[in-house]
């Protein structure tokens, strides 16, 4: 367990977990310090807003946020919501330490785990929301399963799940702005968008979430009604917003 401030991030990860590798946020580890600035002028804090929008948490209701990086969309949540409960998992220590000191300065109370996707830290049936965003495409197909299943173990029955990600319809091949190379960092720059959305297009870690991918992947967990229930075309890629509930 280490302490950032007042908030603690509890390590769950068991001896033989310590070495097991994961994809951060921005892709390598030396980048973090750029993500929340970068996540917040590529606008995905509108993405978290319409995920918490759409989750309706309930007055002191308990979340999981699996994948929670710097605890944006957890932060979200509570801005909504107070008096939720919010735990938010993930297994780059440096990204909760971030999550555990904006925290406390903005005074509100976070429970912070250290561990993947595939062990989510709550009782049999004792959560009422698990929530996720941006993470389910870092995360490699045993653990997408295991994150499935162990959402469907730790909801209680009529608990809900809301995963946020690049996802339903397959995207144009070749979206690339070819001219971006060719005319120097000044023109590759303004076409950033158009390079991102291109690498999220082609890349396999988010091929596993196209078509029916993440609503797939619930329904086979044993979720009943996972559906897609809204999407936006964000400028790096469509991102789909699929929830289930616990029968
Ligand atoms: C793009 S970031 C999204 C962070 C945050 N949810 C947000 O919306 O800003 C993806 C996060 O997934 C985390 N991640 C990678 N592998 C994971 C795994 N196996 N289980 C849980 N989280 C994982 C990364 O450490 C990273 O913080």
């Amino acid at each position: 367990m280490t302490d950032a401030g007042t908030i603690r991030i509890l390590d769950q990860r068991t001896p033989e977990e310590r070495d097991r590798p994961f994809l951060p946020g921005m892709g390598r580890t030396w980048l973090l310090p750029l993500y929340d600035v970068f996540t917040r002028v590529a606008g995905v804090r509108t993405l978290h807003e319409r995920a918490v929008e759409l989750a309706g948490i309930g007055p002191g209701q308990a979340v999981v946020d699996v994948g929670c990086g710097t605890g944006n969309l957890s932060f979200a949540l509570l801005a909504a919501r107070p008096d939720a409960r919010v735990t938010g998992l993930d297994p780059d220590e440096d990204a909760l330490r971030r999550a555990a000191r904006k925290a406390q300065r903005r005074g509100v109370s976070l429970t912070l785990v250290q561990g993947y996707a595939d062990r989510i830290p709550a009782e049999d049936a004792s959560l009422d929301h698990v929530v996720s965003s941006l993470a389910l495409h870092h995360v490699d197909d045993a653990g997408r399963v295991a994150f499935a299943h162990d959402a469907l173990r730790a909801l209680r029955p009529g608990g809900q799940v809301t995963v946020v990600d690049f996802g339903g319809p397959a995207p144009d091949a070749g979206e690339a702005h070819p001219s971006a190379h060719r005319h120097g960092p000044a023109h590759a720059l303004r076409h950033l968008p158009h390079l991102v959305r291109s690498r999220v297009a082609q890349s396999p870690a988010v091929a596993r979430n196209l078509g029916d991918g993440i609503v797939a992947l619930l329904a086979e967990a044993g979720f009943g009604d996972a559906r897609e229930v809204a999407h936006v075309d964000h400028r790096f890629g469509r991102v789909s917003f699929v929830q289930a509930t616990r029968p």
